[in-house]
């Protein structure tokens, strides 16, 4: 059987990855593809646990590396519980981040060397890397706007401040640049129907398979 593909859906938050990755999912269905949609930090029982702790707003504080740590350890949870599994019985995975977020976050945010970072990353996933990934980029101002707007109180990390979303931001600019294969950047400023369509755009593109 053929070996299934990994998508990734990047930016920072508020950019609407996750609607978007919701969007993929219902399109490669539509396609009548098998699908696992899933998420980052998350998507088995001890990621979800050490997701809790790493976005809980705590009175205690999680070091730079340790919060690197946790990012890791979740991941390869799902990578063996959840992506490994799919991918090796044919299936498609679409997932809401994925090892670029801790290049972003953890290597350009916090100040861990990027490099070490994926270097750790791909240790993680066996070398395993997406198949494509999708950076969303929308401006902090925007982000922000959107954040605020929905209502729901902030999480430890959304609490950072725009200055720390610059910095992630320019973290998957260098990250687009230095895979230009893999990463593909998508306005996501528009409308979600507007970024879908660009989405959908390479979605055929890339899988010609697709467009049946
Ligand atoms: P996300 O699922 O986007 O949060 P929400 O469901 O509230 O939109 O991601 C959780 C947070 O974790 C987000 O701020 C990004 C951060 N993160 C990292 O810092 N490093 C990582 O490796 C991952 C996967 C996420």
């Amino acid at each position: 059987m053929r070996e299934g593909r990994l998508i990734t859906f990047e930016g920072i938050d508020g950019c609407g990855k996750s609607t978007q990755s919701e969007k993929a999912a219902d399109f490669l269905r539509s396609k009548r593809v098998d699908v696992v949609l899933t998420r980052e930090p998350g998507g088995t029982k001890l990621a979800e646990r050490i997701r809790s702790i790493l976005l809980e707003n705590s009175n205690y504080s999680i070091s730079y590396i340790a919060e690197l740590m946790l990012y890791l350890a979740s991941r390869a949870q799902h990578m063996q519980e959840i992506i490994s599994p799919a991918l090796s019985s044919g299936k498609w995975v679409v997932s809401d981040r994925f090892y670029d977020s801790s290049i972003a976050y953890q290597g350009f945010a916090r100040g861990l060397d990027p490099e070490k970072v994926r270097e750790f990353s791909l240790f993680v996933t066996k070398g395993i890397k997406p198949n494509v990934t999708f950076f969303i980029d929308v401006s902090p101002e925007i982000a922000c706007e959107r954040i605020s707007k929905n209502g729901k109180s902030l999480d430890r990390l959304e609490s950072e401040s725009i200055g720390f979303f610059k910095k992630i931001r320019e973290g998957y600019k260098w990250l687009a640049e230095s895979e230009p294969n893999r990463i593909v950047e998508i306005d996501g400023s528009e409308t979600i129907e507007q970024v879908w369509a660009q989405i959908e755009t390479v979605f055929l593109d890339r899988f010609p398979e697709l467009e049946r």
